[in-house]
């Protein structure tokens, strides 16, 4: 398997946290490349239209984009720890914690490109504020309401949502988002040791 990779990619960390969680991140081949939401890297987009990062590409020449399915299919290739439920509601709960989770992580790229690409003449405060207020909706929901799930056994769900709250520390150092979120801030400390998590600390 070859990943088109960013050490900075909040969505790449999920695969790659979720490969170290079951044990095949060897046999993943990273790809360096340029993913610029401006100037789209053209070796992506020849295999992924959207030209984003992560990309995976399969030895027969399947190609499997975006993260969602790329953690599907990490956790296919080995039989435990299993992230994501296979039915019944516990699959429809993991899901949804991972959806939860990747809606925190759509605003807080967005809100970063807005800041670190865009040119400042062209800042839209609003905009800009807009999604900082879906961050702390969807942190105040992982809080409130998904705290069982997340200190279960290890799932998708979780992974995406210590994901995100790294993406936060890593892009957005000075927002406190743990103050009033004790439970949460906890669990992500703690989160944060494993060994999936150490091994993909993002720089870039
Ligand atoms: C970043 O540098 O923050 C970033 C890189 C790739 C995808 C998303 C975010």
């Amino acid at each position: 398997m070859k990943l088109f990779f960013s050490p900075a990619s909040p969505y790449v960390r999920k695969v790659m946290v979720s490969a170290h969680e079951k044990g095949v991140a060897e046999r993943i081949e990273l790809l360096d490349c340029a993913a610029n939401p401006v100037r789209r890297d053209k070796t992506i987009v020849a295999s992924n239209p959207s030209g984003k990062v992560p990309t995976l590409l399969l030895g027969d020449g399947r190609v499997l984009f975006d993260s969602r399915v790329i953690c599907a299919y990490v956790d296919a290739q080995a039989e435990t720890p299993r992230l994501m439920p296979e039915g019944g509601d516990a699959r429809f709960a993991v899901l949804t914690l991972e959806a939860l989770a990747d809606s925190i992580l759509d605003a807080a790229v967005l809100a970063r490109y807005e800041t670190a690409v865009r040119p400042k003449e062209l800042l839209w405060d609003a905009w800009f504020n807009g999604q900082m207020e879906k961050i702390d909706s969807g942190l105040d929901a992982l809080g409130e309401n998904w705290m069982a799930l997340l200190s279960g056994p290890v799932n998708t769900g979780a992974i995406a949502a210590g994901c995100a709250l790294g993406y936060l520390d890593f892009r957005f150092p000075d927002k406190d988002w743990r103050t009033g979120r004790e439970a949460l801030a906890n669990w992500f400390a703690g989160f944060s040791e494993r060994d999936s998590m150490r091994r993909t600390m993002p720089h870039g």
